[in-house]
């Protein structure tokens, strides 16, 4: 039997993501911030979901930071900062005497932050930082978000001093997988497609990770390690909760942009109660890597 291909595939190819990005009547969103896909979550949801990501992945964050001897006094720039939780160890490890700059295109959740962070507005696609200034750099989960991550990599790297320190951690997607249902597979071939068509429309690359090492030693940096981190969760470990709250609160954006239907949508919240599953998290490649003096 021959199979008709177009009609296996019935969601409309994506266009470029700038027109799929309608803002509602009265919607006060500044057209940059559009790009990132979390601008399109609701304040409580997202508040929540990053506190999640923050209980999974701040105690690899903080053994590499560790690791890499932050100490009192230094100067340091965290990227992408969220809602704040590495700004605030960072603050606490390097003292008084220290400083720590938490820069975000939507700095809403960097509240109640310790005396000595100074939190900023910005946007790392156009945004230059002071040159040759910190001792560290950190970014996590944010290169992936990037349209041109090269360029910001090279801001992040130009606003080192010399001897200074980056550690970038960026998710891939590629041993991403659920399983402990009859419908498993047809939510990975979701997942997959979903995945493929944000990157197809350069909202996200979700294979982001694996390109890290080979930029990090491109962007003139002398690479001094490295970790990938995948973790296999059940029901009720953090990780797990991470996975399902950032599938379920994507869900409106996906299907304003066409990738999800009404079924696809239905299919994700009928499995995430299901309580005999288990799920490969995105993994966090972790490159860390030093200007040279
Ligand atoms: C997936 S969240 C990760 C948050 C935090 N780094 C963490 O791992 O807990 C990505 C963060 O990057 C920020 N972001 C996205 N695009 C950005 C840009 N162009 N410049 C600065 N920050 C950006 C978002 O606002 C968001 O806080």
């Amino acid at each position: 039997m021959k199979i008709d291909l177009a009609r296996r595939n019935p969601i409309p190819r994506l266009a470029r993501a700038r027109v799929l990005w309608p803002l509602n009547e009265g919607e006060q969103v500044h057209d940059s911030d559009q790009h990132y896909l979390g601008a399109h979550i609701d304040a409580d949801t997202e508040s929540d979901r990053l506190q999640l990501l923050e209980g999974c992945r701040d105690p690899g964050t903080i053994r590499r930071l560790d690791r890499l001897g932050v100490s009192r006094g230094w100067r340091c720039l965290e990227v992408g900062a969220g809602h704040g939780s590495i700004a605030r160890w960072l603050a606490e490890r390097v003292g008084p005497t220290g400083s720590v700059v938490a820069a975000d295109l939507d700095p809403r959740f960097l509240t109640d932050m310790p005396a000595g962070v100074d939190v900023r507005r910005l946007d790392i696609r156009h945004d230059d930082l002071e040159a040759d200034s910190y001792d560290l750099v950190h970014c996590r989960a944010l290169l992936m978000h990037l349209p041109d991550p090269i360029a910001a990599l090279a801001r992040m790297v130009a606003a080192l001093r010399p001897g200074g320190l980056l550690l970038a951690e960026e998710g891939d997607y590629g041993l991403w997988s659920y399983g402990g249902h009859a419908d498993a597979q047809q939510l990975n071939t979701l997942i997959t497609r979903m995945l493929t068509r944000l990157a197809e429309a350069k909202i996200a690359n979700p294979w982001f990770g694996r390109r890290l090492p080979d930029l990090t030693l491109a962007s003139g940096l002398e690479l001094r390690g490295s970790e990938v981190e995948t973790r296999v969760v059940r029901p009720g470990e953090a990780d797990y909760e991470f996975e399902w709250a950032s599938l379920l609160a994507t869900v409106p954006a996906m299907i304003k942009l066409g990738i999800y239907g009404e079924a696809d949508a239905n299919l994700i919240r009928a499995l995430s109660g299901h309580l005999n599953s288990v799920i490969t998290t995105v993994s966090i490649v972790a490159v860390w890597g030093q200007k040279p003096s």
